[in-house]
């Protein structure tokens, strides 16, 4: 916890993200809910982090296992009711634990009374809720947009009406239309529902797509290698995605929505952090608002992206530092429930690496649960399918059932997830007795351990919660390394990226002062911490280090 900080309590935090379907299952029916998220919660305060983001819970048909949302103000019978959710919010805040919940602005599930309304006909005044366009003249979708989960066009045929509604995603999750003031309206009803109730902010979903060009313009075809620094959507990246979402416009919401979270607390501690899944960093950059007024953090999703490489990584740090606007504050994500485990992306001995660096850099980070026991991704074959994009991205493998995979916590029948006899509604991915949290639990050496003592690291040295950070340059190739530092006080975190030894001598650390011995503060290898180190020093295979150097 930060107690000693004057900075608003997001910039020192480090956020825990929630798939509530995979995280435990209290009433034994093979899906996590609410009430196994408070059984579990002092796993979570244990750990050391200071909020929770929560993955969506509320009403849905569950096409897209509730980013189809067909009740803002409601909890899923799946997951329990708005009292569980109540006791749920108590609960972390007596454990100092904040909370977000998901803001999902750019779609609904076809089944919400909205859509249900708007597709009454032509006239009915909930008709502008949504986007609708006659037909081309060929008759086919009226541009050449198309869903993001591949199966073709952003546009189903309305039969009865005539004419076509856009769908970013799934036929059953229509686009709201933002240029529609009553949609504002309701959707910013639907925040201060939640507000209210007293969460902490939002993860908004697809937060650069709510708004696109007002004349629907076609898409033009994809340059060669546009796409470098973005996994494979397979039709969707024939496209450059210039008109179907990034509009300018979007900010416009961004500053109201701002307004709306600092009406509640002027300062700031309520907090909207997006999901800007852009990789044109300048752009993604200007969802924080030429004056800090729109999304308090836009998702970093770089390390997710990116060739797991020294020069790479190394690249890709320094960019976010330069395009960052003054006073803007970053964020870091190694994994979410969108995107292949880290511990089979680089494997488990540099998953181990990425939780230092993770935990290290400046910025916020976000765990996504399960990342602390290096849960792999779990072998889910063709008959267990669930993700839609499972289905029609299967050919290029886009399926995300194997992130989603349930949590493993014990060596009991169920692993802790669920009960006895139930099957989970994904396959677990791991043998629970050994990568499971009691299995890792006050082991030595494990990535369980590793977690919880660099989140106490954290927690303990401003230095990594709010200090400076200066990326080292002239450090041996597959390592990536930088300081930390407070006034009169320094942190070194080097990291070796690579399976071979590394030596770092004094040349490449470009330190002023004395030459060490400095002092180890925590490493993934089992390296005695505390304790002196002197240069050179031998970093070996898949380590990474913190060092206090001043
Ligand atoms: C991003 C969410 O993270 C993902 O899980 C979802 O499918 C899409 N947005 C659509 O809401």
């Amino acid at each position: 916890m930060t107690t000693d900080d004057t900075a608003p309590w997001w910039q020192g935090a480090v956020v825990y993200q929630i798939y509530p379907r995979s995280f435990a299952d209290h009433d034994g029916d093979g899906v996590g809910d609410l009430q196994g998220v408070i059984d579990r919660l002092d796993h979570i305060a244990g750990l050391g982090v200071d909020a929770i983001w929560l993955s969506p819970f509320y009403r849905s048909p569950m096409r897209d296992f509730g980013y189809d949302v067909s009740d803002h103000t409601d909890v899923d019978p799946l997951f329990g009711d708005l009292d569980t959710f109540d006791r749920l919010l108590t609960a972390a805040h007596e454990r100092g634990l904040r909370l977000l919940v998901d803001y999902i602005p750019n779609h609904t599930s076809s089944e919400h009374p909205w859509f249900t309304a708007a597709r009454s006909g032509r006239e009915h005044p909930y008709r502008d809720r949504y986007v609708w366009r006659p037909p081309a003249p060929d008759g086919g979708p009226p541009n050449n947009w198309l869903s993001v989960f591949g199966g073709g066009p952003a546009w189903t045929y309305d039969e009865p009406s005539g004419e076509y509604y856009l769908h970013s995603f799934l036929p059953t999750m229509p686009d709201l239309n933002w240029r529609e003031p009553a949609v504002r309206e309701a959707m910013f009803d639907v925040a201060r529902f939640w507000l209210d109730r007293g969460v902490d902010g939002f993860r908004v979903d697809c937060a650069h797509f709510p708004m696109k060009d007002p004349q629907l313009r076609d898409n033009p075809p994809a340059a060669d290698g546009a796409l470098a620094m973005h996994r494979p959507y397979g039709d969707y990246d024939t496209q450059r995605h210039v008109h179907d979402k990034g509009h300018p416009d979007n900010h416009g919401l961004y500053r109201e929505l701002r307004r709306l979270l600092e009406s509640y607390e002027p300062g700031g501690s309520r907090i909207a952090v997006g999901e800007v899944h852009v990789f044109d960093w300048a752009e993604w950059a200007t969802y924080y608002g030429e004056q800090l007024d729109e999304l308090h953090m836009p998702f970093n999703f770089g390390l997710l992206q990116t060739a797991w490489r020294s020069d790479d990584v190394r690249d890709l740090i320094a960019r976010i530092d330069s395009v960052l606007p003054p006073g803007a504050w970053p964020s870091w994500v190694v994994g979410n429930h969108d995107e292949p485990r880290v511990a089979s992306r680089i494997g488990a001995a540099q998953a181990r690496v990425a939780m230092l660096l993770l935990l290290t850099l400046r910025g916020t980070p976000t765990l996504y649960a399960g990342d602390e026991l290096a849960l792999p991704d779990a072998d889910v074959p063709p008959h267990l399918v669930q993700d839609p994009w499972g289905r029609t991205g299967q050919a290029h493998g886009l399926g995300r059932d194997p992130q989603r995979s349930p949590m493993l916590w014990s060596a009991a029948p169920g692993a802790g997830f669920t009960r006895d006899g139930v099957t989970p509604w994904l396959p677990f991915a791991d043998d629970p007795a050994v990568r499971g949290v009691e299995a890792q639990d006050g082991r030595p050496g494990s990535m369980l351990t590793l977690t919880r003592a660099l989140l106490r690291l954290r927690a303990e040295r401003p230095e990594l919660r709010r200090g400076a950070q200066t990326l080292l340059t002239e450090l041996p190739d597959g390592v990536v390394g930088y300081l930390r530092h407070t006034e009169g006080s320094a942190l070194l975190v080097l990291l070796n990226l690579t399976s071979t030894t590394r030596q770092i001598t004094r040349a490449g650390l470009s330190l002023e002062g004395p030459p060490g011995p400095f002092e180890l503060l925590a490493a993934t290898s089992d390296r005695a911490a505390p304790g002196p180190v002197g240069l050179p020093l031998l970093l070996g295979a898949d380590e990474a280090v913190v060092l206090r150097v001043s």
